[in-house]
């Protein structure tokens, strides 16, 4: 069962708990029972919070769970919506006064701890964009890297508050990219993306260094070989 609430352009669905926030909007896209445009799936809990690349996310009830579904049959750039999340949550770290910063591609940092992570996923015509914030609690490692949450920061906000803020600031940020492409969305992104040596995984290894962020979104790689310009994938840095 779910409540249901509006907020500005956005329906969200409350549950209790789900397996993921994410699989509950793919069932929803699937059932065609209703335009899910705009629609947020958020739950207290989740039994198999996912994360990137087939990772498990630890969900334990007073972080922030939430799926956001985009219509983008008509989106010419639907991968930015990567940076459009990862901003989002940046700006709601900027009005409590905290630094973030951005590990390419959308994990967000707050001195070197990840304190948010969004897995994207295309279902039929729609983006569902899932979120995961560290309210209450982290766990004290994820893959490589430690993890931080809003309380450690000091920030005291529960994950209803934090979920407005984070709409409030995605609507804005998609208008304002409607208006007029979000003058210097590359320039917004590079000033808090971590730059420096890494190993890029996609499929194969290459090593190299990140640079920064080109006109298009694409992170510009530098190797041995050269620059490269990319759009997916995974780094670490060594
Ligand atoms: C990552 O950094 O690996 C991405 C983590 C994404 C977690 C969120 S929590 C809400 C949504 N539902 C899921 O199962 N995953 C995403």
């Amino acid at each position: 069962m779910f409540i249901t609430s509006k907020f500005q352009e956005f329906t969200i669905r409350d549950f209790e708990i789900l397996d993921s926030t994410n699989d509950e909007a793919k069932r929803i896209i699937l059932s065609k029972a209703i335009n899910p445009d705009n629609l947020i799936i958020t739950a207290k809990q989740q039994t198999k919070g996912r994360g990137r690349v087939g990772r498990e996310w630890v969900s334990e009830e007073g972080n922030l769970f939430a799926s956001f579904i985009f219509d983008i049959s008509k989106q010419p750039n639907p991968e930015l919506y990567s940076y459009f999340c990862a901003l989002a949550i940046c700006d709601l770290l900027k009005k409590y006064d905290v630094k973030p910063e951005l590990k390419w591609p959308n994990d967000v940092l707050v001195t070197n701890e990840k304190i948010a992570g969004i897995l994207l996923e295309k279902c039929s015509n729609f983006l569902i964009c899932g979120v995961g914030l560290n309210i209450d609690s982290n766990p004290e490692y994820l893959s490589d890297r430690k993890t931080t949450s809003l309380k450690s920061l000091n920030i005291d906000i529960d994950a209803n508050t934090a979920l407005k803020l984070l709409s409030a600031n995605l609507a804005s940020i998609k208008e304002e990219y409607k208006k007029n492409h979000l003058r210097n969305l590359a320039g917004i992104i590079d000033d808090l993306l971590i730059k420096g040596s890494a190993v890029l995984s996609m499929g194969n290894r290459i090593k190299g260094a990140i640079m920064g962020i080109d006109e298009e979104g694409k992170m510009i790689f530098k190797t041995e070989s050269g620059i490269e310009k990319i759009s997916s994938g995974e780094v670490f840095f060594i």
